[in-house]
């Protein structure tokens, strides 16, 4: 087998989907592991046999699924709650702040996902100041926004690995420049997590936030929250619910006394059928090692990166691996009716305007199947001219 590492392609028969389609899209929507049927039915025999009971088991699955997350990221036990998504998970990091001039500026680049950018500029109507820094979403604008933290900056909001271009980000600079003035940084880990191998710790970032439905292999419906040990008793998120409280099942009148550490993110109800599913694909990753699929990434999108640049098609990634994760965002004319086209030869991929097609192999794909796309590309170009 041409650049695949064997003991890795030993996974795939526990991936339905890779036995009729080239799946090469890990970075929007990861494969679903088989077992994902079986613990969802763990998690539907319960409620349909305990009832009310099933609580007993289900409450402690939202640590016991966060605890595998800790694993992968190197984050102490008990510092990473579930949640449902980015949105809501920064949403709570942002309900802990006040915006009192002038430390009330939140900073962050053109390159976030949209649903950071909205929620962020939702915050000016509290009184924040947005710093937006570039313009231009393909450019990750370093030096300006090292330049934009300053003693006004409450917030800085940086992506780990672009989700355009896969960009990665070396976060540390910021962290560094943040503390040095006292703000607080959030990491949107949602491109990295499964992807890129480091450690929370290390990073000294005070929160991480991401979600489950792509390298992870998790689906929808199950995002997590990290916050950093040493702050996380002094945060009062507004954003509270009866689980955020110490004693929840004590149904008291406010004001709330907040849980112990992170669990005071919890909010409401905790969404358990999500956890039951992304749980399995949090295991695999753990078992698999995310320094292995790293490695194997480098081989794969080099292959992508080489035959694109040969073929004369734009690459909107970096070329030096070092400085992206593990997708690789090709660009030529026509690429949204060639993204269509793959998908129809069962060539799974997505298609991100002004930056390209996305083309994302994880540690169950092959070398061939990246060499594959490339010919299928050239193909269906080759067709539409002729
Ligand atoms: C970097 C990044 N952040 C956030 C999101 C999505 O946010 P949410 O979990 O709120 O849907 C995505 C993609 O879905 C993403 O790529």
């Amino acid at each position: 087998m041409l650049h695949s590492m064997p003991d890795l392609l030993s996974w795939r028969p526990r991936f339905p989907i890779l036995a009729d389609k080239t799946y090469l899209i890990n970075n929007s929507l990861g494969a679903m592991p088989a077992s994902v049927v079986d613990s969802l039915r763990e998690y539907t025999d319960l409620w349909a046999t305990e009832g009310v009971v099933a609580w007993d088991t289900w409450l402690p699955e939202v640590a016991n699924t966060a605890a595998i997350l800790e694993d992968i990221i190197g984050a102490p036990r008990g510092s990473m709650t579930m949640c449902q998504n980015v949105t809501n998970a920064l949403a709570e990091i942002l309900s802990c702040l006040e915006y009192d001039a002038p430390r009330n500026e939140i900073v962050h680049c053109a390159g976030e996902f949209p649903t950071v950018e909205y929620l962020l500029d939702g915050q000016q109507r509290l009184g924040a100041r947005v710093v937006r820094v570039g313009s231009d979403p393909l450019v990750f604008p370093e030096e300006e926004l090292l330049a934009a933290i300053t003693d006004r900056t409450v917030l800085v909001v940086l992506s780990h690995v672009l989700f355009r271009t896969a960009e990665l980000v070396d976060v540390r600079p910021f962290v560094e420049k943040a503390h040095q003035f006292g703000a607080l940084v959030v990491l949107d880990a949602y491109q990295s997590m499964g992807a890129v191998p480091f450690n929370v710790a290390d990073l000294d970032v005070d929160f991480l936030v991401g979600g489950s439905v792509k390298w992870l292999c998790g689906g929808p419906g199950a995002g997590y929250l990290y916050a950093h040990p040493n702050i996380v008793d002094r945060l009062e998120p507004r954003l509270a619910g009866w689980f955020s409280h110490s004693r929840p099942f004590g149904f008291e009148a406010p004001p709330i006394e907040y849980a112990a550490g992170i669990e005071r993110f919890t909010g409401g109800t905790p969404n358990i059928p999500a956890y039951y599913q992304a749980r399995e694909g949090y295991r695999i990753i753990r078992e698999v090692g995310v320094p292995a699929i790293r490695e194997n990434a480098r081989r794969h999108s080099q292959i992508l990166i080489d035959g694109a640049l040969a073929r004369g098609y734009t690459v909107n990634t970096p070329l030096d691996f070092e400085s992206r994760g593990n997708h690789v965002t090709i660009d030529m004319a026509g690429a949204p009716q060639v993204k269509d086209e793959l998908i129809r030869r069962g060539f799974v991929v997505d298609y991100r305007p002004g930056a390209g097609i996305r083309v994302a192999p994880h540690f169950y794909n092959t070398g061939e199947e990246c060499l594959a796309i490339l010919d299928e590309m050239a193909e269906i170009l080759r067709t539409a001219r002729s």
